[in-house]
């Protein structure tokens, strides 16, 4: 459906094209490989990569098989504008575009995101700040790129679950856990599927978008108040200047029925899932090269992905034991030990108990949930607490825990991340950092000498790792890095039905 809008924009304006495109300021795309002959037979890299992609059963099409909205759809279109709507914020100065700009690769490119109370509200990426400059959200924000293809749950700890996982569905199927029930039990009121479960919860984050606002009242009670300043009616009533969603949503559900029957919280989490389940950013080199376009990688990215698929026992990173299918992720929680900075999830201690902290197992404490690799070279800085800023420093990392976490707190921790410059006694700021980073190689040593770990040490030489990244930015999206192409799912200046859009600008006052 998007590749049909692209190519309606590649004949009008050029959609960034695939695989080739020219612009030298396009940090994605590699320079085409020199190439003698036009049509190549498939040389002995083809063969070897040929057989492991058969091997791990790719399809070419990371979005094979489910059935997602077209952004031009009428909820996707309601959706972008709430997406984009401080409105949603308690306090007027937060929206979900806030940490999630499609601009930004889905996400907001800062370590630790800052929700509320943003110098600039407007501002989005590096150069968001709060007044004390220290971000008070303890987990880096990951991509609502691609969200309609989970299947088994959302955020870092899959705390939105899906109960029967089924293939293809989104969660559609089955039951869903949220945080707003206890682990094991499904939530009555979590909605068609996990981004529609997931949409419940950013409004009732202090931090992310509420500030103080009804602070001690129920989640519900918040989610009402909200649908009721969105419609127009009740408590929420004359908290818009302007306001014009009623209208959108009989739009939208293509209903004449009145704003408290339609302006419901529900339906407000059902847009706002649609307009990111139309977030579908698949096509890449590498799935070119899958579907059989034996150019569209280069030959360091070739190398690259033999490395990525083989075991460490056949000489390569054993990456996809966990990064594995098409949108590189076994939707598992695995612990890996990245840095861990920042408040975190660890009930008070600067740690981040990652899964363990749902399910109560303390031998899931530091797992995380396998990120999808899809777009990658827009989503940095990586990991749950984005504690490295380059695709280089994780390979690193993989090569060898141990020494690359220690050189990153030997290098200043959270103080050589950019994000943190300039913050007065930085050095400070999460004294239990680097123990609790400890705790976690401890954890992954535990696992591995109990046979319990994925996670082998590949021993990669530069060479390689340089390869194995080459070939992760092969699975970006050209679209991700046009702005013409992203477009469709970014409102134009005064789409909003009231006063709070958020248009957002970068830290030199360029609109994203
Ligand atoms: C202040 C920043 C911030 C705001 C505002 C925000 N988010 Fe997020 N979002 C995050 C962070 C951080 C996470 C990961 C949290 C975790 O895993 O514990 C996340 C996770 C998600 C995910 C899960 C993605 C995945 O791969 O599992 C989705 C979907 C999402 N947000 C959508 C939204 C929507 C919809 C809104 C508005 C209602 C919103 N976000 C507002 C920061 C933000
Ligand atoms: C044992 C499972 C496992 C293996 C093996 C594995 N990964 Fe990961 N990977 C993860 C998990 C889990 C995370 C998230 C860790 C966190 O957030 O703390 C992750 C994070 C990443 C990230 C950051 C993604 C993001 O969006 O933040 C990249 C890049 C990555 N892995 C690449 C690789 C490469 C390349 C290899 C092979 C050298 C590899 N992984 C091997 C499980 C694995």
């Amino acid at each position: 459906m998007r590749l049909l809008y692209c190519l309606l924009i590649v004949v009008l304006v050029g959609c960034g094209g695939s695989g080739g495109s020219s612009s030298d300021a396009d940090p994605i795309t590699p320079d085409p490989a020199p190439d003698p002959t036009p049509d190549p037979e498939p040389g002995p890299l083809d063969e070897t990569l040929g057989t492991l992609i058969t091997r791990a059963g790719l399809s070419g099409d990371a979005a094979f098989n489910r059935t997602l909205p077209d952004i031009a759809d009428p909820l996707p279109q309601l959706g972008k504008k709430l997406f984009f709507s401080k409105s949603l914020g308690g306090e007027f100065d937060s929206a979900c575009v806030s940490c999630h700009h499609p601009a930004l690769g889905g996400g907001d490119n800062l370590t630790l995101p800052v929700g509320v109370g943003a110098a600039n509200p407007d501002l989005l990426g590096p150069g968001r700040v709060d007044d004390n400059l220290i971000p008070d959200v303890p987990r880096h924000s990951p991509t609502v790129f691609n969200v309609g293809l989970w299947d088994s749950g959302l955020f870092w700890d899959s705390r939105v679950e899906s109960f029967g996982k089924e293939a293809f569905a989104n969660g559609s199927v089955s039951d869903i856990r949220t945080p707003d029930v206890a682990f094991g039990l499904a939530d009555p009121d979590a909605g068609p599927n996990l981004p529609a479960a997931q949409a419940r919860f950013p409004v009732t984050s202090a931090e992310e978008m509420r500030s103080n606002f009804l602070a001690g009242e129920t989640n519900a009670a918040l989610r009402e108040h909200l649908a009721a300043r969105i419609g127009n009616y009740g408590a929420g009533q004359g908290e818009l200047l302007s306001n014009d969603w009623l209208a959108e949503f009989q739009g939208a559900f293509a209903s004449t029925a009145d704003a408290e029957t339609l302006i419901t919280f529900d339906n407000i989490a059902l847009a706002l899932a649609e307009f990111q389940r139309s977030m579908v950013f698949t096509s890449n080199p590498f799935a070119e090269y899958v579907n059989g376009d034996l150019d569209a990688l280069t030959n360091q990215q070739k190398e690259g992905a033999i490395l990525f698929f083989q075991t460490v026992d056949e000489g390569g990173g054993g990456c996809a034991n966990c990064h594995s299918g098409d949108r590189f992720t076994d939707e598992l929680h695995h612990v890996i030990a990245f840095p861990q900075i920042g408040p975190g999830k660890g009930d008070g201690t600067d740690d981040d108990f990652g899964r363990a902290r749902e399910t109560g197992d303390d031998n899931e404490r530091y797992h995380f949930r396998t990120p999808s690799l899809l777009n990658i070279a827009v989503t940095a800085p990586y990991g749950h607490a984005g504690a490295y800023e380059s695709l280089d420093q994780v390979l690193q990392h993989y090569d060898n825990p141990g020494n690359e976490t220690e050189d990153f707190f030997d290098a200043g921790g959270v103080c050589q991340l950019s994000q943190f410059e300039g913050v007065p006694d930085c050095e400070n700021l999460y004294p239990a950092a680097e123990a609790n980073t400890e705790l976690a190689l401890q954890k992954l040593a535990e696992e591995r000498n109990s046979g319990d770990s994925l996670f082998e040490n590949p021993n990669l030489n530069g060479n390689e790792r340089a390869d194995i990244v080459a070939f992760l930015e092969s699975l970006t999206d050209p679209c991700t890095v046009d702005r013409d192409c992203l477009a469709p799912w970014i409102p134009t200046r005064d789409e909003a039905p009231d006063e709070n859009q958020l248009n957002a600008v970068d830290a030199g006052g360029a609109d994203l």
